[in-house]
């Protein structure tokens, strides 16, 4: 399982809420683990993976060797959000070695439901309420570059420039659609 890079068109999109969890279900969320493990994320998100869906895969310490930091969100909402703002250091597995400060609410309460099709809530902040808010981002087609700081976007353009670059030799190398087009 591939994940798409920036200005890929799926992360853009609004993903659409999922209706029954089934064997496709899991099957994705176990390419997903996967995918965000190999590559040392600390969440993926099923529009990264091109898949439209409202699911989301996280570990709060980054790594498989820690299963009880490891969460399925499934249609997760963001229930509350704290008044008080911080900033943090951010990345994104669909902008590899793009890293910039985002300011982002300190505290979270979010809902979802786990693989089992059950609700659970959870209260969270710093690392982890940072983590919650970046990929239920991403089911909305929100992107961090989006949040960034007049500094972030400055250092970001290079990136972003050659982001673009690598895109289109993706399309004339026949590794994405010709006809794709980007979304910035
Ligand atoms: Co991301």
């Amino acid at each position: 399982m591939q994940i798409v890079k920036y200005p890929h068109p799926s992360l853009r999109h609004k993903a659409e809420p999922v209706t029954e969890i089934n064997r496709n279900l899991n099957l994705l969320v176990g390419e997903m683990l996967e995918a965000m493990y190999r590559n040392a994320g600390f969440g993926l998100a099923a529009p990264q993976v091109a898949v439209s869906q409202r699911v989301l895969v996280m570990n709060f310490a980054g790594g498989a060797e820690h299963p009880d930091q490891e969460f399925v969100a499934i249609n997760p909402v963001l229930v509350e959000v704290s008044k008080t703002i911080v900033d943090g250091r951010e990345g994104c597995l669909s902008f590899p070695e793009l890293f910039a400060k985002v300011r982002r609410p300190k505290r979270v309460k979010v809902q979802a439901y786990n693989l089992k099709g059950e609700l659970y809530e959870m209260d969270c902040s710093d690392l982890a309420a940072r983590i919650w808010q970046h990929e239920i981002d991403h089911l909305n087609g929100d992107l961090f570059i989006d949040k960034m700081g007049m500094v972030g976007r400055m250092n970001s353009k290079k990136y972003l420039t050659q982001f673009v670059e690598d895109f289109e030799f993706a399309k004339k190398s026949g590794e994405l659609p010709k006809d794709m087009e980007p979304r910035f």
